[in-house]
């Protein structure tokens, strides 16, 4: 298996507090791989590092094989994007501004803007369904368009690597499915690396080829979400009991949590009244 993505003894801290510890990570190169975990576990920081916004206290991350503490921004900026949890435009920047940022790293002095450009942040607008509001400013957006335009502007970068956390969030389920799709089929189609974080096991299960699980700043479990997801991890990284059955449109894991609610079937499992 050909690692694009390999962490080496990699620990991750803010001030004295150890987030990830000593960790060893290949991620595969041209599959989809999903971080998991609970809240605070450090998926974020731990995909910051790997897109070198965050140094890491020691170890190293390697883009394939070179040190990415020796790279430039620029050639970082075009081999991965990154979409952050939470990231912030600058006041009044319009949707189409933002997506035109994601063609930074190709601008120099000499070449400012070419047709190349130009055609990747109008495919990304597109793809992501936010050609209408290319000229609203970012911050007058609903979150879910507000999402789907930092997505646009990852997509932008037209990079072998991309990074997202939690792309998902604020969109309607329709939404989720289409990105979800459209970064499977970037994967398919194009052979890119997609790494991502997302809180819905389900669809981590549906998507991913690679699940991570992440816990005790480790890694819990790694591999194919039907050899890894079962009760035993849903207890022991998310503390929750839950049935897993077989997703009757994919036949990936489906996990059904335990917990109330309101229920319209009887002891025997029929329906009540029926
Ligand atoms: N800038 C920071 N300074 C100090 N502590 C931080 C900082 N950012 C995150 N942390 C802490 O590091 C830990 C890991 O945070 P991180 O954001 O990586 O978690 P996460 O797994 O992404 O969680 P979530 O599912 O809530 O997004 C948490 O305890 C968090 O409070
Ligand atoms: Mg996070």
């Amino acid at each position: 298996m050909v690692q694009t993505i390999e962490t080496q003894n990699l620990t991750l801290s803010y001030g004295d507090s150890i987030i990830i510890d000593e960790l060893d990570l290949e991620i595969p190169k041209g599959e989809i791989t999903v971080f998991i975990g609970g809240n605070g576990c450090g998926k974020s920081t731990l995909l910051r590092s790997i897109a070198r916004l965050l140094k890491p206290k020691s170890g190293a991350v390697l883009l394939e094989g070179k040190a990415i503490s020796k790279m430039s921004t620029k050639d970082v900026a075009k081999q991965m994007a990154i979409l952050p949890q939470t990231p912030i435009a600058p006041e009044g920047l319009t949707v189409l501004q933002l997506v035109k940022q994601g063609r930074y790293p190709y601008q120099t002095w000499l070449k400012q803007w070419t047709d190349e450009d130009e055609k990747q942040v109008t495919n990304a607008l597109k793809a992501t369904g936010i050609e209408e509001l290319k000229d609203r400013p970012v911050d007058s957006l609903s979150g879910g368009q507000r999402q789907r335009a930092w997505i646009a502007m990852t997509l932008a970068q037209d990079t072998d690597i991309v990074l997202l956390d939690e792309p998902t969030t604020y969109l309607d389920m329709t939404h989720q499915i289409e990105i979800l799709d459209l970064l499977f089929e970037l994967n398919e189609k194009e052979q890119r690396t997609i790494v991502m974080v997302l809180h819905d096991l389900n669809l981590a299960c549906r998507y991913a080829d690679n699940i991570v699980a992440i816990k005790d700043q480790k890694i819990y479990a790694q591999g194919k979400p039907e050899i890894v997801i079962n009760c035993s991890l849903v207890r022991n990284v998310f503390g929750m009991e839950c049935e897993i059955i077989m997703d009757p449109l994919l036949g990936t894991p489906l996990c059904i949590p335990y917990g109330k609610g309101r229920c319209i079937l009887n002891k025997a499992g029929t329906m009540i009244g029926s």
